[in-house]
């Protein structure tokens, strides 16, 4: 099975790559950004432009994509021209990969959504209701998020539209090895981590994530919360919730040290069992 990864150059890309890779997928690296070696494997492509998306697919069996802009850079002298940006290219890439599988045939469209869907950072409205799942509004706050939320309805059009199965997957912050290490300067400010509710997912989780959702027992536009079932936080979680947010529903009993973001649909539908933590930098 041929698998175009976009964004295959990017941090979860290259991840996601050379775990489809040692599961026995061709993998095709779809990206704007060069790439220095020459590789078969490799096709460069600016996905903001619909012919370049057509081309990028051609001959691929299923995508997983991941080519996105992040936040919008502060530092610019009008926020709201990068916001803009954001959200343009975000939403138009995603368009045109969604819509360039569709032209190929392909049936099968795994993809880069974000927590950020449901409200983080949280600075208009608080959570409806916690541990964040699939039942919570979508409520964007931000450019990036809301490209994401766009991206979401048009994968439910091309479901619709041409019986595709397009899996969004919602991903926390995604951390790896290298970077738990720092966790105790996180955690003198606990106030640091309340804007996602202390939340992340490990970068090999991750990448497992993209695998089981390319060959899921699915249908349709599925969206899933894909975050470590830990907080980052060495406080319990009910110290967290009544510190930061005492008045928000609480809809079930949680671990002493339970995310605050429910990844028990990822669970279920695609077989992901999150392997690890930043606990195992810390134990022993
Ligand atoms: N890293 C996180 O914590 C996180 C959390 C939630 C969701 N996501 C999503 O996961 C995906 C991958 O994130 P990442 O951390 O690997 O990002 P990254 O910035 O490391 O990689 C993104 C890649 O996409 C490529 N790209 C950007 N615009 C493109 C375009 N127009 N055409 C072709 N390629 C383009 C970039 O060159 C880059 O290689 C993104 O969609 C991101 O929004 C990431």
């Amino acid at each position: 099975m041929r698998i175009a990864v976009t964004g295959g150059l990017g941090r979860i890309g290259r991840a996601a790559v050379a775990e489809l890779a040692g599961h026995g997928f061709e993998t095709v690296q779809v990206d704007v950004a060069p790439m220095r070696e020459q590789s078969p494997g490799y096709r460069r492509a600016d996905l903001r432009e619909l012919w370049q998306a057509m081309d990028a697919l051609d001959g691929v069996d299923a995508v997983v994509h991941l080519a996105a802009t992040g936040v919008p850079d502060s530092h610019t002298l009008h926020p709201e021209l990068a916001e803009g940006a954001t959200y343009t290219a975000n939403s138009t890439s995603t368009y045109n990969v969604f819509q360039a599988a569709a032209v190929h045939g392909i049936q099968r469209v795994v993809w880069a959504s974000s927590e950020t869907v449901l409200g983080p950072p949280f600075r208009i409205d608080g959570p409806a209701h916690l541990p964040l799942d699939e039942t919570h509004p979508v409520r964007p706050e931000t450019s990036y998020a809301l490209s994401k939320a766009t991206a979401e309805g048009v994968a439910r059009h091309f479901a619709h539209r041409c019986a595709m199965t397009l899996v969004a997957l919602r991903f926390s912050v995604v951390m790896d090895g290298t970077e738990y290490a720092a966790l105790p300067e996180y955690w003198a400010d606990p106030e640091r981590g309340w804007w996602n509710l202390w939340s992340y997912v490990d970068l090999a989780d991750v990448a497992v994530s993209c695998r089981l959702a390319l060959t899921a027992e699915l249908v349709g536009a599925t969206a899933l919360t894909v975050a470590a079932p830990d907080t980052l936080s060495n406080r319990p979680t009910a110290e967290l919730l009544d510190a930061f947010c005492p008045a928000v529903k609480v809809t079930r009993p949680l671990g002493t040290f339970e995310s605050l973001q429910c990844s028990a649909k990822a669970r279920e539908l695609l077989g992901w069992r999150p392997a690890r933590s930043w606990r195992d930098t810390f134990a022993g």
